[in-house]
């Protein structure tokens, strides 16, 4: 049977793949103008030729004006023809040179750029079944991880996700203890350590790289005595009797996030919380078309890297997470605050 082909789709969709290709190389473009100071040095200096920015960040004017040009043509920075001078604008400048504005988009980059770098192995891995290690991945995924999701927990954590949760945050002003399994970097967990100093933070993590970099960085921001870091899978973190265990976009790429939850369960205080930061989404297929495709690339195939492998991905929706929550014995569940990138659920006991 002939199927009718309408060209104008045709061309339209050709069209949408220059922009989507142009797209996937901007990753790179963005990722080499954050780390070789090119964006820094356009803040800093104003209208800026090719050769000065070369000379400013010690590079190659050969790649200065290319990346310039490419650059423009993306609206990343202004090119004023009269001149022959480009332009970081003052929105850019915020997004790409601001590491304390939620809206900071260079670790976004990062973390794509880093997670595209085992396309082959991700490949190989959907014809087998096999998954991906978190801990298999380059430096750019965990690194790109915080930079990415630091400034949207120093948006929400303290002002809004926190005070949404029962009388929790009386209990950390008072002294509490809390458990972030999962933490990475400890990005959340020193941020809640900075707020609350009466209250004492056990963050873990199974990737041991991360925990050496979670301990640093403690350290760095004098916080080290109230906060240890252990590696532990999630189904094994040290201590009981919890009043708050904390969980930040981690769940989902867990192998066994019911084991996970159980052992929070065990781990909690008879009236703790549990606060767990899932990414956005719904419940039907049709809630979630989302194209940024971390799920196939990075989370799954991390999930399906571990024991039980349930592989939740990034869409696992309000009654999925409910589910696993039940099936490990907690009653109590509710959403309690959202943003464009995530949910945030208190579950109780
Ligand atoms: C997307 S990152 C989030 C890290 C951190 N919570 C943050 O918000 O920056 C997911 C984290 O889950 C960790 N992880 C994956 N499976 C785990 C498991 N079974 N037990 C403990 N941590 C796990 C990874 O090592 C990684 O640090």
């Amino acid at each position: 049977m002939t199927v009718a082909i309408d060209s104008d789709k045709l061309m339209g969709l050709v069209y949408k793949a220059v922009d989507e290709v142009g797209a996937t190389l901007n990753a790179a473009l963005v990722v080499m103008g954050d780390r070789l100071g090119y964006y820094q040095a356009l803040a800093d200096h104003g209208p800026t030729t090719p050769g000065e920015l070369a000379e400013r960040t010690s590079t190659s004017e050969h790649y200065t004006r290319e990346w310039l040009n490419a650059q423009a043509a993306g609206g990343f920075v202004e090119y004023d023809a009269d001149t022959g001078r480009y332009t970081l604008p003052p929105e850019q400048t915020v997004a790409l040179t601001d590491p304390s504005s939620p809206a900071y988009l260079p670790g976004f980059f990062q973390i794509a750029l880093g997670t595209i770098q085992h396309t082959t192995e991700t490949i190989e891995a959907a014809r087998s079944g096999a998954g991906i290690g978190w801990h298999e991945h380059t430096s750019d995924v965990h690194v790109g991880c915080e930079r990415f999701f630091r400034p949207s927990y120093n948006a929400n954590l303290l002002t809004s996700w926190l005070p949404a949760l029962d009388g929790v945050v009386d209990k950390l002003k008072r002294g509490a203890t809390v458990a972030d399994i999962g933490c990475g970097h400890g990005a959340s967990t020193i941020l809640m350590a900075e707020a609350f100093p009466r209250s004492s933070f056990v963050g873990s993590d199974y990737h041991e790289a991360s925990i050496e970099t979670a301990r640093l960085r403690a350290t760095e921001a004098g916080v080290g005595e109230r906060v240890t870091f252990e590696v532990a899978a999630a189904t094994g973190f040290s201590g009981s009797g919890y009043d708050l265990v904390t969980t930040f976009d981690a769940l989902h790429d867990m192998g066994d996030p019911v084991g996970a939850a159980r052992h929070v369960r065990e781990s909690l205080a008879a009236d703790g919380t549990w606060m767990l930061v899932e990414p956005m989404a719904g419940d039907r297929v049709e809630d979630n078309l989302n194209p940024v495709g971390f799920s196939t690339l990075l989370c799954t195939p991390a999930s399906l890297s571990q024991p039980v492998g349930l592989a939740l991905g990034t869409q696992a929706g309000p009654a999925r997470i409910r589910d696993v929550t039940k099936a490990a014995g907690f009653s109590r569940f509710r959403t309690v605050a959202q943003t464009p990138f995530n949910l945030v659920f208190e579950v109780r006991p």
